[in-house]
This record gives C-alpha cells, structure tokens and sequence, in this order.
C-alpha cells in the first residue's frame, strides 16, 4: 500500500494485488482476497504510475528503461559486459545485442529471458541483433572452445554440475549452430560472464551512440507506438497496474 500525492487520485492508497506468476493457489487466492476486503473510499487499485519506483518519462527512450526500470546484479552485468565488448572493438551490433541480452531478467521476467527479450526488441533492432540475444539463452549451455566460450563454472555452483537443459534448450541450441548468425549469438555468450568485483558499471550514457546507430527508437516513446511489443513495454512502466 502506499500514499498518493503527486499522482493521479491523490489522498488514497493504491493497493496492489498479487503477481499470478508463480503463485500457488492458495497464496493468490489470499492475495487477492486481502486487497478485496481492503477496499473503502480511501483505497483504489494500483493503476498508473506508482510513487515506490522511478518515473518514466511520457516518451520513455531506451536510455530512460535503463534510468528508471534496468535494475540489480543484471543492470552492471548488462553494462559491464557491453562496455568490454566495446572496448575490444567488437562490431556494434554486437555490443547492442550484449547490452540488451539480459533486459529481460533485469526489468520483466527471468524465465526464458532470452526469448522474452528478443521479442521486446525485435520491432527496433535488426534481425541480427534479435537471433542473438534469443538464442544466447541455449547456447550458454553448450561450450565452444574453438570460439572462445567453455562452459561456465558459474552454472555449475548455480544450477549444479548435474544440470541437464530440457529438450527446446538443445534443439534450439543446435538450430543456433547451423545458423548465420551463430557467431554474433556466440559473442554474446563469450563476453556474458558475472564480474563480481567492485568495478562501479559504467554510465549506461556511453551507449547512446551505438543505440542511436542500431536501435529504432519510435517517436512515440517505448510502449506506445502501437507495435505488437508495446504492450510489454507498458508493463514494465507500469508492473503494477491491477489489470
Ligand atoms: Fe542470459
Ligand atoms: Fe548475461
């Protein structure tokens, strides 16, 4: 719950009900019943901005996703790793699909993030640039020595030595092989490693010519140029919106 007062409706208290992913039932039903009973005169359902997390401009740019909405350990490791890749002369394209390769974890959703990711993007980035960040999710899993990637350590301690990937995760990986964009996938993969050390990440400001060069960013801001991704766009804006 939480006060209003530079926004819309000020002077009640916006509740906010329960995420369904992931929920168990009984939770979700708990949930949603509490914000139920909670509802008087001086409640309404979270819509719109809420006051708890930064404002995104009207016509949010890239640049204000990763101001307002790119966060956590992924917010560095986003930049950290882009900013390597830009400084060993990899091709734009690549540093682009780098940057972005992770958005996914770091604003809506961890499942999956390479597919979910890639979609968000499609509409703005060359297919190059989509293929890469879609299919760094499967190829993470497959080493590739001859390209500079063994396996991570990392997904050893994380997921277990014993971790075998389901089928789509291998098929899909072996779809990526075959393809002509593989190695720009497989870069993404090479420079996608955790530098847990005490670096500060760099200013994601340094990226703006290379999004400028790359990413087709429409006029109506993110979110509201009525592609078949805006929605998804909004809902990282406004996450909390009851419906
Ligand atoms: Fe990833
Ligand atoms: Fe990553």
């Amino acid at each position: 719950m939480c006060e209003l007062h530079d926004h819309p409706q000020p002077g009640r208290t916006r509740l906010i009900l329960p995420m369904p992913l992931g929920q168990t039932h009984d939770a979700m039903l708990n949930g949603e019943k509490h914000v139920l009973d909670s509802l008087a005169p001086d409640t309404v359902m979270m819509m719109g901005d809420n006051p708890a997390l930064p404002k995104v401009p009207e016509k949010p740019t890239l640049l204000d996703f990763f101001r307002t909405r790119i966060n956590g350990i992924t917010r560095r490791h986003l930049l950290t790793s882009a900013h390597r890749a830009m400084e060993q002369g990899m091709d734009e394209k690549v540093v682009l699909a780098i940057l972005l390769h992770d958005i996914a974890v770091a604003c809506l959703i961890r499942a999956d993030h390479g597919y979910w990711g890639a979609q968000m993007i499609a509409p703005y980035v060359d297919e190059e640039v989509a293929f890469a960040v879609q299919y760094h999710q499967c190829l993470r899993y497959y080493a590739d020595e001859a390209n500079g990637y063994p396996y991570p350590e990392s997904y050893n301690r994380f997921f277990g030595p014993d971790y075998a990937p389901p089928d789509y995760i291998r098929a899909d990986a072996e779809h990526a092989r075959n393809h002509r964009f593989y190695l720009s996938a497989r870069q993404v993969t090479v420079f996608d490693s955790y530098f847990f050390d005490d670096t500060p990440a760099p200013d994601s400001e340094i990226f703006a010519d290379i999004i400028g060069r790359h990413f087709r960013q429409p006029s109506q801001g993110l979110g509201f140029d009525n592609s078949p991704v805006a929605h998804m766009w909004r809902t990282v804006i406004w996450p909390h919106n009851a419906l």
